[in-house]
């Protein structure tokens, strides 16, 4: 949640940091503001709404300096206020701030600066951070340990602050200089030619540099134009690895499409070849993988699995758990991760842990990985953002290689994640009672994955038509049993979180115990029928519906037959080994979402109230 960008160098900053802000504004787009160092004071604009409101404000500043801070922000303490905006300046006018986190003493600090003379226009939490190091900042003498006033007044303040923090600081008397720290929110430093960059995310800085630094919790790093230097909180010294980003500005940027999501969705076939490339034995029975960091004995100790995601990522979980148990015959347990955390969840001997998430970076997700650890298990990550956070705290883990993904609903990432769990279920299975034989039929399904999605996508006009057709309900039931309630689950989560209709995933036949109530000739139900061993129930209960005169829409696969008449609207898919049936039959249900949304002039990128990757708790 919220964008980060500092720059210093030789070129203009305000429309570098503006630029990287539009890359960013996914995180978070309530407010965007950028301060720039120039004639010896900070200049500052900022806005409530987009990057482009700012863009406006920005213009009747002249911001001319070479170097400055610009933020997006995902409103946490105080409103959505022009005030509340960052960067901040302390009230003395020496210090310049932007901050991603939430500081959870900030009322202390705040009756303590109020006594010192410190003033605060904003309600925010990062004002008071602004001003405290604008106080350390005051009273530091120069230190002996050869770091600068400026890092070591940061230092300081940072002793004081309790909850995340990613930052930005510029000191009104340090000159070409930027301080950044960060603890619990992503930063990543970008190396150029005579200039340096810092931002919450590599896209927002991979059209300057692709030499990157991920910074640690718990790191602050000094920058220059030339020059870094990266110290620890406790006054350690850092011996920093500089990173090389392995994709280009293009991949995230939306080329010929109307917005992320579309590009993001009709980009799934080539991103399931990418997340499979390399994956499987030689001998063509089973899944590899590289960084699982774990032999397979030890694979063969665990007798449960533990699953922890949040959001879409935990229906991906959901589904695989369903292809574990099935094919693999042992035990899984998915959870909220915000959830397990707190649940003080009694844990199995031989339990082997797994996160997944999109972004590497949400809180939840990594907080329920680190008492997993705490607890002495180890942690898998399933994971697509190289080099995030949980990506670099987890003993091993499989990437999913789908590039960035910018629309905030999951679409690209998600199929990708259904593949992984399904490549490791067959992994499990294989090292279990699987058969070669069946392990070979098990890859050769997985490998048309990429194939029968593009099939289920030329289905896109028909699923518009029909979007059409239902884009004013007030209410929509997504109804699937077995793999694919899951797949309900998501379909209802990304419909409401792109069209804010109101919409719930149920297994298909519990409809009937509550959710029935809500059936009305204006309340559509999305069916999930697969021609498998329980297609004559889905369609009982669908049968329950049309007697409510419940509008139904079918996904169904090629081979089914449903009775004359009984839904409304068809969707086929192609048949398919079960495996890859979730995957499959997750593209309608994106379409659906997608096209209500745009028919009803909804902001697809940018739902309201959201934002990409959620870093607070
Ligand atoms: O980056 P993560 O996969 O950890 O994100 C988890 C959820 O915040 C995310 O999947 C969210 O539910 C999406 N917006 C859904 O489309």
């Amino acid at each position: 949640m919220c964008g980060i960008v500092g720059y210093v160098g030789k070129q203009k900053a305000a429309p570098l940091i503006m630029e990287g802000l539009k890359r960013l504004e996914y995180r978070g787009y309530d407010s965007a503001g950028v301060a720039v160092f120039q004639d010896g004071r900070f200049e500052l604009a900022k806005k409530i709404g987009r990057v482009a409101n700012l863009e406006i404000e920005a213009a009747r500043h002249k911001l001319t300096g070479h170097q400055g801070i610009g933020h997006t922000r995902w409103a946490t303490h105080g409103g959505v206020t022009d005030a509340n905006a960052h960067p901040h300046i302390s009230s003395d006018g020496t210090i310049a701030l932007i901050h991603n986190g939430v500081i959870e003493n900030y009322a202390q600090m705040k009756k303590f600066l109020l006594t010192k003379g410190f003033t605060f226009k904003s309600e925010t939490d990062t004002e008071v951070l602004c001003n405290l190091i604008a106080y350390h900042y005051a009273k530091e003498p120069k230190p002996t340990n050869g770091d600068s006033r400026f890092v070591e007044s940061v230092r300081k303040t940072l002793g004081h602050a309790e909850g995340t923090y990613g930052i930005v600081i510029m000191a009104l008397d340090a000159p070409g200089e930027l301080v950044t720290a960060r603890k619990g929110s992503p930063l990543i430093l970008g190396l150029g030619d005579g200039e340096s960059l810092v931002a919450s995310d590599v896209s927002a800085i991979v059209s300057r540099t692709q030499n990157v630094v991920y910074l640690k919790d718990g790191e602050i790093a000094h920058l220059t134009a030339n020059n870094f230097s990266i110290t620890t909180l406790s006054s350690g010294t850092v011996e920093p690895v500089i990173d090389k980003v392995t994709w280009s500005i293009e991949d995230a940027e939306m080329g010929a499409h109307a917005h992320f999501m579309e590009k993001e969705i009709f980009e799934q076939p080539t991103a399931l070849e990418n997340a499979m490339r390399g994956r499987f034995s030689e001998d063509g029975s089973t899944a590899k993988f590289g960084g699982l960091n774990i032999t397979a004995g030890e694979f063969r100790g665990v007798d449960r699995f533990m699953f922890c995601a949040c959001g879409t990522a935990l229906h991906a979980c959901m589904v695989t758990e369903h292809l574990i148990e099935r094919f693999a015959r042992i035990p899984v347990e998915c959870d909220y991760a915000s959830e397990f955390r707190y649940r003080n969840t009694p844990l199995f001997r031989n339990s082997l842990f797994f996160v997944m998430s999109q972004s590497g970076e949400t809180i939840d997700t990594l907080a329920a990985m680190r008492e997993a650890k705490r607890k002495g298990y180890k942690v898998l990550a399933i994971n697509n953002v190289v080099g995030s956070t949980i990506a670099r705290e987890a003993d091993g883990g499989i990437y999913q290689h789908v590039g960035p993904e910018v629309g905030v609903a999951s679409t690209k990432a998600f199929t990708s994640q259904l593949l992984i769990g399904a490549m490791l279920a067959l992994y499990l299975a294989r090292m279990r009672d699987m058969s070669f034989s069946d392990g070979t039929q098990f890859v050769e399904a997985l490998k048309q994955a990429p194939n029968l999605v593009r099939k289920a996508l030329e289905q896109a006009p028909h699923i518009k038509a029909i979007a059409k057709r239902y884009a004013k309900s007030q209410d929509m039931l997504f109804l699937g049993r077995l793999s694919l309630f899951p797949i309900a689950l998501e379909g209802a989560l990304k419909l409401k979180e792109i069209s804010y209709i109101h919409a719930e995933g149920y297994p298909a036949a519990e409809m009937k115990h509550g959710p029935i109530a809500l059936i009305s000739p204006e309340c559509p139900s999305v069916f999930f029928a697969p021609n498998n061993e329980i297609f004559n129930k889905v369609v009982s209960s669908m049968q329950e519906i049309k007697a409510r005169k419940g509008p139904i829409i079918a996904i169904v696969t090629e081979d089914a037959e449903l009775p004359d008449g009984l839904a409304d609207e068809v969707i086929r898919i192609p048949q398919c080994h079960e495996a890859v049936l979730p995957i499959v039959a997750s593209i309608p249900v994106q379409l659906l979402s997608y096209y209500i949304a745009v028919e009803r002039g909804c902001d697809v990128d940018k739902p309201r109230n959201l934002a990409k990757s959620v870093t607070v708790e």
